[in-house]
């Protein structure tokens, strides 16, 4: 299904009280928050394709899962109790949950196969089968794609030292859940650091967790059910965020995000962009800091991003990139290699819709380099998303510089972060 944007609005002053749930932490609030027995409720769950996914994954473990609304209420026998072999399980487009899932399989002695759907099974996996076998797990599969098969440890996996060779926090966390569920200590380090909502949820359950600068230490301890509100996605609020920024004087809030400053990294580039933002840290919720952003329209300029920061803007990249189309100078990405391996080659993606929108642009030496002005275009345009939702939604803030047309083919596929996205970016666009 294609989305035809004809025209945007400006001026517009708008106070958002709440955004759907951060997706990553909803799923780790059902993976890991179901390894002790017991009963617990998960507020503001993002009701999208991928967590979806991941709560059809783990009914299968024998967890129940009840849900009205946005609410989840989760009873869960323990992961000693778990059900030991699963027929399929299906990761559809999510990568979180097949790489999470494996972590948790791995390490409870869950016999099975994992799959998902054409992208998924194209995305690369050895870089979690390679430690989870070096850990006991023997799982086997073909060139390091799904479908894998497990054969299960049997709960006789051991602790490993891992130096990540990667920059990917769906890794580690598969690493740390079985080093949860295993023998001894493991030690996972890191030599950039990714998100770390996994650490923030074991300590949450009062794991035996322990974090020294870029080394993460794990043993198996007593954890125990609690409940759980997930903060508004910060990714999800990157597109409205950019669409305000594009359009000319806007002013939003955004209430009760996603602060975690792995996460929100993504505002302090756009503040160097001279982006107007402001955002305030006012509480502490299940071991995650939220607050509220403030936006208003504003001029960018054009920056560098090092390597360094690449790892918490991961998902930012694609809107970065259009934001970049439109601030003066070059903007030069670095580091963006693993922006291959998403649910398309986002690098493709990027280039090829920015050069269509007339921007010039390429990548080379693993950087994404932008020459950008800012301007208004009139253009009729089509994006081709490659089926990816970020790649969707980023260009949908193209649309605000647009004065003609701008067709995004493959909208239904936002629906695997952001289902409510149409009614939320309605404000900006008309659709
Ligand atoms: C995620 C980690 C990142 C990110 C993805 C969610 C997570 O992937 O791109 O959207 O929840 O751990 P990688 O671990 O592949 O970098």
């Amino acid at each position: 299904m294609n989305l035809k944007i004809y025209d945007h609005k400006d001026g517009i002053k708008y106070t958002f009280s709440s955004i759907p749930g951060d997706k990553s932490i909803a799923h780790r609030a059902l993976i890991i928050g179901a390894l002790p027995r017991g009963k617990y409720t998960i507020k503001n769950f993002p009701k999208n394709e991928d967590c979806i996914a991941t709560m059809e994954c783990m009914k299968k473990l024998g967890i129940s899962i009840e849900n009205s609304n946005t609410t989840l209420v989760v009873e869960s026998p323990g992961y000693m109790n778990f059900t030991k072999s699963v027929a399929i399980m299906d990761c559809k487009n999510s990568g979180t949950t097949a790489r999470l899932i494996m972590g948790l399989m791995s390490g409870a002695g869950i016999k099975g196969m994992i799959t998902g759907d054409n992208s998924l099974r194209e995305r690369p996996m050895k870089r979690v089968t390679d430690p989870l076998n070096l850990m006991g797990a023997n799982i086997v599969s073909t060139e390091g794609k799904l479908p894998i098969i497990i054969n299960s440890a049997n709960g006789k996996m051991k602790a490993i030292t891992y130096d990540m060779p990667v920059a990917s926090a769906q890794v580690k966390s598969s690493i740390i859940i079985a080093g949860f569920l295993s023998k001894g200590e493991t030690k996972v380090v890191e030599k950039i650091k990714t998100r770390d909502h996994t650490e923030n949820i074991f300590k949450y359950l009062g794991a035996s967790i322990s974090i020294r600068g870029n080394e993460i230490y794990i043993t198996n301890s007593p954890i125990n059910s609690r409940d759980f509100t997930i903060p508004g996605d910060v990714s999800s609020a990157a597109f409205l965020i950019a669409l305000c920024l594009l359009s000319k004087n806007s002013e939003i809030t955004i209430k009760n995000v996603l602060l975690n400053e792995r996460r929100s990294k993504y505002l302090c580039i756009l503040k160097q962009m001279g982006a107007k933002v402001n955002w305030d840290i006012y509480e502490e919720q299940c071991g995650e800091n939220i607050g509220d952003i403030s936006v208003k329209s504003s001029v960018l300029k054009a920056i560098t991003i090092e390597r360094e920061d690449t790892a918490s803007i991961i998902d930012e990249v694609p809107v970065i990139s259009v934001l970049a189309a439109f601030s003066e100078g070059t903007t030069i990405i670095k580091g963006v290699e693993e922006l291959k391996h998403k649910e398309s080659n986002r690098i493709e993606g990027i280039i090829n819709n920015l050069k269509n929108i007339g921007i010039q642009c390429y990548y080379k030496h693993d950087s994404i380099i932008i020459e950008g002005r800012d301007h208004y275009f009139s253009k009729d345009i089509n994006i081709v998303t490659f089926k990816d939702h970020r790649i969707a939604m980023a260009f949908s803030a193209a649309a605000i510089r647009n004065s003609k047309n701008t067709i995004i083919e493959d909208w239904e596929y936002t629906s695997i972060s952001f289902p409510e996205c149409t009614n939320f970016f309605k404000l900006f666009l008309n659709i």
